[in-house]
């Protein structure tokens, strides 16, 4: 009786969008949220319409307030290759599936799952790589490329800022990481390395105790 129910109140819940999960929505998913939420990653699996329905007002939450898919550095400081942050194309088709009662839509539209364990390039393979601890300047005494950078010690809800003094008077504000998670434990890669001549002086600025782990190429 229960289960019965269940069905028909969600049968009867009124769909006012065009969104489907099976056209839209699991492409946005896959490719923004599914590398942590699978089977055996990071976080629960959202990778079905079964698995995500039961998330949807979440997920509407969630990506209106910024907060998924985590990443921490502040938009316009450094450019990054792989910012996983939705497009406001991206918010806005989530939310309004969401709030058009989140079809599923026609299985025949649905991409492949996406495959995971090919886990991307980790920045420790990276070398050699500068360690920059927050109140202690370094100064480059050869010239380097950063790849990317990997905050390190840097403890829960504190900020860290790494800037680049070139000997020629340029500033160059790497990355700031702004109210820290644990989850954004991980190697920022820059789209272009960045280019650090001898001289130049790097500086973590951090409130707390806290280290920026520099991969440089040539
Ligand atoms: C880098 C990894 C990562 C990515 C990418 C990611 N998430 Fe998450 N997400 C997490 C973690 C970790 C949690 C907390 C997991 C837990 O509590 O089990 C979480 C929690 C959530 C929650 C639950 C929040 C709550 O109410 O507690 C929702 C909803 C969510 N994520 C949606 C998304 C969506 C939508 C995307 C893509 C736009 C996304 N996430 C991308 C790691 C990620």
């Amino acid at each position: 009786m229960g289960l019965i129910g269940v069905t028909a109140a969600r049968a009867h819940e009124p769909i006012t969008t065009k969104l489907t999960w099976t056209q839209e929505i699991s492409r946005i998913i896959y490719k923004r949220c599914a590398s942590c939420h699978h089977e055996g990653g990071t976080a629960f699996s959202l990778t079905t319409y079964d698995e995500a329905r039961p998330w949807a007002k979440a997920i509407r939450e969630e990506v209106l307030e910024r907060r998924m898919p985590p990443w921490g550095a502040v938009e316009g400081v450094g450019a990054f290759r792989d910012d996983p942050s939705l497009t406001a194309l991206e918010i806005e088709m989530l939310v309004g599936w969401v709030e058009g009662g989140a079809p599923e839509g026609d299985a025949v539209y649905l991409p492949p799952a996406p495959a995971f364990g090919t886990e991307a390039k980790s920045a420790s393979s990276a070398k050699p790589r500068l360690i920059v601890e927050a109140g202690v300047p370094l100064t480059l005494r050869e010239a380097v490329a950063a790849v990317a950078i990997t905050p390190r010690d840097t403890p829960e809800g504190s900020s860290m800022e790494v800037t680049a003094y070139k000997p020629d008077g340029e500033v160059e504000h790497l990355i700031w990481l702004r109210h820290y998670r644990e989850e954004w434990n991980r190697a920022y890669w820059f789209r272009d390395p960045v280019r650090l001549p001898a001289g130049t002086r790097i500086a973590v600025d951090a409130i707390a105790p806290a280290a920026a782990l520099i991969s440089v190429g040539r």
